[in-house]
């Protein structure tokens, strides 16, 4: 127990949404940021944009340095290099590693710490557990929290709301406010997609909901959607990332089908979204990133203590899983064809990040592809303009520095990224340093026109795509 009486936050002199935001504009609440990644760092830039004096936390020191000296350590966010200076010079935003120290100083935490799965498809929150018995012990009566990291519906209550309690002594909704709120947002316009877009809020009582609401709101732009309690607004995120996972799961089915049929797929998907309440998704070498993977096996988890069998959204998971393995499989099929073997043939990769213009390579299905294909006796080279030569071979792939170098020689050319660099490729170049006739196989769809490809003399294939050679 480490609650005493005089230790109260100034929070608790605020009674309406009006006096949250004068107290965080006139610095007499103090706001705290925990997990300062992809989301965490432009969050609290935001705030401190806003002239909000913001203390930011995270467990990695090399972070917490560079951040303290202005400097932006996350690639693809172009526009938070000017926006961290900004605030870092006038001493808006500084970071710490102790989270006590923070929940000794602040009034309002905004938690976004990594939420993950382990190989069995087992939720991970050991972040989330440790923020809350770190804020526990030095947290003052009267304090906001919000969670915004993705969880399970149940999780910010019974995991982090319950150590929090436990370690604190306060009881959440009297002593301490708690409040949940997913991000939305994209890597690589989380600037853009944190003020733009909609925020989901949810909160058990109402203290902890208008307080929130009022803190969110300073930086949110596209409004704040008010949800019943902590658990909805858990799962609405979840729905949307698993959304997504089982309609792209239907379209890599029939993607695969389409290749069978001598149908192109993107034909069909285009001609079938001219119905209204058709929105076909788009298929390819798989589904990566840390949310769309991830996400709903911490629904499933839920689910399976309920007893509720959520088949679909297990199958949707299965399905895009296997999509590298397809891919692998395509490829194979297409140098046995162009070179009865595939032993020693070269295979070019662009791109293995796991979303086109972002350079991010966590759960990427490109490296699934490139290290099912090294298996089997096959010379892969990769390149990827957002990576140097040195930080491919850091990720364990043999990597160059300029496309003519990765696609001379090579039997086929691998799409895996579709990074703006490859909307438009230079298919003559590819034409005259590839070997003759060589197949390009297309795990991001950048190629609109397979004649343009056929003209060159090279042959193409892909995810959902008949053989065009
Ligand atoms: N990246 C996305 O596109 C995205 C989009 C929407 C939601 N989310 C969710 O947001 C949350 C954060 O994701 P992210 O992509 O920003 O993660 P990230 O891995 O980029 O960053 C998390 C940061 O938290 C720090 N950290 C880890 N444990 C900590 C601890 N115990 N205390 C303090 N700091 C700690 C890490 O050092 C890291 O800097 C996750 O729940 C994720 O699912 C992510």
């Amino acid at each position: 127990m480490h609650y005493t009486e005089d230790e109260e936050s100034a929070l608790t002199r605020c009674n309406s949404e009006d006096d949250v935001v004068k107290g965080l504009l006139e610095g007499w609440l103090k706001l705290s940021v925990i997990g300062l990644g992809w989301m965490g760092l432009p969050t609290a830039c935001l705030y401190a944009s806003k002239g909000v004096e913001v203390i930011g936390v995270d467990i990695n020191p090399r972070v917490v340095e560079l951040l303290n000296k202005g400097t932006n350590y996350l690639p693809s966010e172009p526009e938070l290099d000017k926006l961290l200076k900004e605030v870092v010079g006038k001493g808006l935003l500084r970071a710490i590693t102790d989270t006590r120290e923070a929940a000794r100083q602040c009034d309002i935490f905004i938690v976004v710490v990594p939420t993950l799965v382990d190989r069995s498809g087992k939720p991970d929150y050991s972040a989330l557990e440790d923020v809350a018995k770190k804020l526990g012990e030095g947290i003052r009566k009267g304090s906001l929290i919000v969670v915004e990291s993705t969880v399970g519906p149940g999780v910010t209550e019974n995991v982090f709301g319950r150590v929090i309690e436990e370690v604190s002594g306060m009881n959440i909704g009297k002593d301490l406010f708690l409040a949940y709120s997913p991000i939305r947002a994209m890597a690589g316009r989380t600037l853009i997609d944190l003020v733009k877009y909609p925020r989901i809020l949810g909160a058990n009582d109402d203290r902890s909901f208008m307080l929130a609401k009022a803190v969110l709101s300073l930086i949110v732009e596209g409004g704040i959607i008010k949800v019943s309690n902590i658990k909805t607004a858990e799962l609405t995120k979840l729905c949307e990332n698993i959304y997504r996972d089982v309609n792209i799961a239907l379209i890599n089915q029939i993607a695969v089908l389409c290749e069978r049929l001598g149908i192109d797929v993107y034909e069909v998907i285009e001609a079938a979204n001219t119905q209204p309440y058709c929105h076909l998704h788009l298929p390819g070498i798989g589904v990566g990133g840390h949310c769309i993977p991830v996400n709903p096996y911490f629904l499933l988890d839920v689910a399976d203590r309920e007893g509720i069998d959520l088949t679909l959204v297990k199958e949707a998971r299965r399905v895009n899983d296997s999509m590298p393995i397809h891919v692998v499989k395509l490829i194979v099929e297409t140098l046995r064809r162009l070179r009865g073997q595939v032993e020693r043939a070269k295979v070019a990769v662009l791109g293995i990040t796991y979303r086109g213009n972002v350079k991010e390579h966590r759960y990427s299905p490109v490296l699934e592809v490139i290290d099912g294909l090294s298996k089997l006796g096959v010379e892969v080279v990769v390149f990827d303009p957002l990576y140097t030569k040195e930080e491919l071979a850091s990720i364990g792939v043999k990597g160059v520095d300029s496309l003519e170098e990765a696609v001379r020689d090579a039997d086929c050319i691998v799409i895996g990224a579709d990074h703006d660099e490859f909307k438009d490729l230079d298919l003559d170049l590819i034409a005259r340093l590839a070997r003759k006739g060589a197949c390009i196989v297309e795990g991001r769809h950048v190629i609109k026109r397979p004649e343009d490809v056929l003209r060159r003399g090279l042959k193409l294939r892909g995810v959902g795509r008949p053989y065009y050679g």
